[in-house]
């Protein structure tokens, strides 16, 4: 059975980090779908033209765009041992298309885990990252806010849609990074 697992959380939370790690130690793919938009809209393609007039903005990239993407992401790695949805799926719509997608594929999401960590402490490592990452939604306090505010009306009911499921697990995302790393090792290898 694949190990597709759903690493989720606010912007900021740790969820690019923590899948670097993961990706080394159990042979996964990483998919990030804002890793893929903003490699889109580097290159200047029509998705990443249309992804980039939302993403400044802090908004969410409406949810068939993003689908399709991830799904031609997902068929170019017909023999992965499992997949890293970072950052996907964000809206419940998302979370629902996934599930019929891998159902098409005999596979599923084994978990969800969840990194929580508090509203300023995003603030202050989004600000921090702002100063050397270049991305546009990094910016401006404005549209830091606005992220974080699309993740907690739009985004955090995904929650749901896992603990119906009983995949849900949350883990503390506050600590030195490899204190989060082994927290998620052990809610992958005890579930
Ligand atoms: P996306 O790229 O997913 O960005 P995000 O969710 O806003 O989160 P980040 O990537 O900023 O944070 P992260 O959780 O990966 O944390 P990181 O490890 O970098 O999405 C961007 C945009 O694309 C969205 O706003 C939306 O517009 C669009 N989009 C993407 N997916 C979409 C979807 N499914 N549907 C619709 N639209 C979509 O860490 C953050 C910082 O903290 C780093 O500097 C890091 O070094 C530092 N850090 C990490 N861990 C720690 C720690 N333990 N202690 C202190 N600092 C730490
Ligand atoms: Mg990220």
């Amino acid at each position: 059975m694949a190990l597709n697992i759903v690493l989720f959380g606010p912007p900021g939370a740790g969820k690019g980090t923590q899948s670097e790690r993961l990706i080394q130690k159990y042979g996964l793919i990483h998919l990030s779908t804002g890793d893929i938009f903003r490699a889109n809209m580097k290159e200047e393609t029509e998705l990443g033209i249309l992804a980039k007039s939302f993403i400044s903005k802090g908004h969410l990239v409406p949810d068939e765009v993003t689908i399709n993407m991830l799904k031609e992401e997902v068929l170019k790695h017909p023999n992965a041992k499992g997949f890293i949805f970072d950052g996907f799926p964000r809206t419940t719509v998302q979370a629902l298309a996934l599930d019929d997608f891998l159902a098409t594929m005999n596979s599923s999401i084994k978990v969800m885990l969840a990194l929580e960590v508090e509203e300023n402490e995003l603030r202050e490592r989004l600000m921090k990252r702002a100063l050397v990452s270049g991305r546009s939604d990094d910016a401006d306090e404005k549209i830091i806010q606005n992220r974080i505010n699309v993740y907690k009306n739009e985004t955090a009911p995904v929650k749901t849609f896992y603990e119906k499921q009983n995949k849900f697990i949350a883990i503390d995302g506050i600590g030195t990074i490899d204190e989060i790393s082994a927290r998620i090792y052990d809610a992958i290898e005890n579930n």
